[in-house]
């Protein structure tokens, strides 16, 4: 059997597949970006046969340049979650566009629900809430109001991305990993299973659906690329960043920067409870036994600095952003909530829009960039305030993705916070987790401790701003997120 671990990593701007040793070295890489459809104000759709035919191309570019499938032990899966896709099982086609995870189209029907009294009962068995972020609703919408969908008949096939891939890369395997589907609001937190009540809520035929398996074992095999490669990991991204950062034990806590930001605590066997807006949901589940994690979800990081560049032309390129942060001593006064997709944790108010505040004559480009990049600290410090009043603080930071490149941001984030943050000097954690997962269940490693071994250095950032200043920040932050509230 080969050693090296495959990993797809379907996102929301790009497909990726990378090729790694059971070391953790990153031998072969290839991404191809994602078509980004907007048909609506708050409407975003993928093209699934995209996806699939992107990750395809990926992949095989990958299995080819480390030597030919033969060396390719394992293949893991992590994706953006809550996107749903529709599609005939039997001819494997998509029947519609996918419902991307930011799509707001479904604002109205949670806030109908919520107002029929649904959101406790949904949130005890889901541990989500009704926002128009999960799958369950925009499940709903579809059946509504897309005809193709019941002329399937019994051929409707509903799933994640990661079961899109499956299906495809075994040629009609149905499955869907526990951490995917506990992102659905269709299934039972704690027992794992699709729950009847739910199905029945947002209208899904139980028979549309996958079977819920384990984030690490064989799913099936492909031989698509030549020989026969299993299938062996499969985890949400952000659950699968939270396994590429080695947050094994209760309370290790990471935050992903990416298109979104995403701060997971790992939670242990016990299903968490959260009070104050949090979610709960599988962190992995591996031999049947589940570990959940507390997250609080951002809907706007990284994708925010791409707006001030190509929407404002306010930056040449996203790197520029540090300097341009240097190049000032402070703010100036302003302020930026990045509410370009309404708010996600803490606040849930799909309604919400951004706001820029506090200009004067004395504010230039330099401060508002700055202020784009201070309200990532900021939207973190309510973060760890509410996982603060959930019982789940966090000690230490372990931050990744594209956007803590950014020296000066990884230092904010820590002078805000008033905490260590670490940087692994590998930061793509999201791909990592996947080929730890993949490296379990193909019997590389014994356990994901084992797996672990791959994340190799870190960097620390150590708080050094005044408390003076860090209240006076989030104090001017608070201010600024009362003004963006429906
Ligand atoms: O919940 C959405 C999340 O999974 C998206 O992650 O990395 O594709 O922005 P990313």
């Amino acid at each position: 059997m080969g050693e090296v671990l495959l990993v797809i990593d379907a996102g929301t701007t790009s497909t990726r597949a990378m090729a790694f040793a059971p070391t953790g070295t990153l031998l072969a890489a290839e991404a191809l970006p994602l078509t980004q459809s907007y048909p609506a104000p708050g409407h975003v759709e993928h093209d699934a046969a995209e996806i699939w035919a992107k990750s395809q191309a990926c992949v095989a570019t990958v299995i080819a340049a480390v030597g030919g499938p033969e060396r390719v032990a394992g293949i893991g899966i992590a994706n953006q979650r809550e996107t749903v896709v529709f599609w005939n099982k039997r001819s494997g086609e998509p029947l519609a566009p996918a419902i991307v995870w930011q799509d707001r189209r479904t604002a109205a029907l949670c806030r109908r629900l919520k107002e029929a009294g649904e959101e406790p009962g949904v949130q005890a068995r889901t541990g989500l809430l009704l926002d128009p972020y999960f799958s369950g609703t925009k499940i709903a919408w579809a059946r509504a109001h897309w005809p193709a969908l019941g002329e399937a008949g019994d051929a409707l096939a509903i799933g994640t991305v990661e079961s899109w891939l499956v299906s495809n890369l075994t040629g009609g395997v149905h499955v869907t990993d526990a951490t995917n589907a506990s992102r659905t609001l269709l299934m039972g937190l704690g027992s794992g299973q699709w729950d009847d009540g739910l199905l029945a809520l947002f209208d899904v035929p139980r028979a549309s659906l996958g079977t819920i398996v384990d984030s690490a074992g064989e799913v099936g095999r492909t031989t698509l690329f030549g020989g026969s490669i299993p299938i062996c990991g499969l985890a949400g991204d952000q659950q699968a960043a939270t396994i590429g950062q080695a947050c094994l034990d209760p309370g290790d806590t990471k935050a992903t920067f990416g298109t979104g930001a995403f701060v997971l605590t790992q939670f242990g066997t016990r299903v968490p409870v959260s009070q104050h807006r949090l979610l709960a949901s599988v962190a992995w589940q591996i031999g049947g036994r589940r570990a959940y994690a507390l997250e609080g979800s951002v809907f706007v990081a990284g994708s925010l600095m791409q707006w001030l560049r190509d929407a404002l032309g306010l930056l040449d390129a996203a790197p520029e952003s540090e300097a341009l942060a240097r190049s000032v001593s402070d703010t100036a006064g302003v302020y930026l909530v990045p509410a370009l997709a309404g708010l996600g944790a803490p606040w849930w108010d799909p309604d919400a829009r951004g706001t820029l505040s506090g200009l004067s004559f004395a504010a230039t480009r330099a401060h508002i960039v700055r202020a784009g990049l201070e309200a990532m600290a900021h939207q973190a410090a309510d973060l760890k305030r509410a996982f603060a009043a959930d019982g789940a603080d966090w000690a230490t930071l372990r931050i990744d993705g594209g956007m803590v490149a950014n020296d000066w941001m990884a230092q904010d984030l820590a002078d805000v916070l008033a905490l260590p943050v670490e940087r692994p000097a590998f930061v793509e954690t999201t791909a990592l987790g996947a080929a730890m997962l993949a490296g379990v269940g193909c019997g590389l490693f014994r356990t994901l401790e084992e797996a672990a071994a791959m994340r190799g250095a870190v960097e620390r950032f150590e708080a050094r701003m005044t408390e003076e200043t860090r209240i006076a920040r989030l104090a001017g932050w608070r201010a600024a997120v009362e003004r963006t509230r429906s």
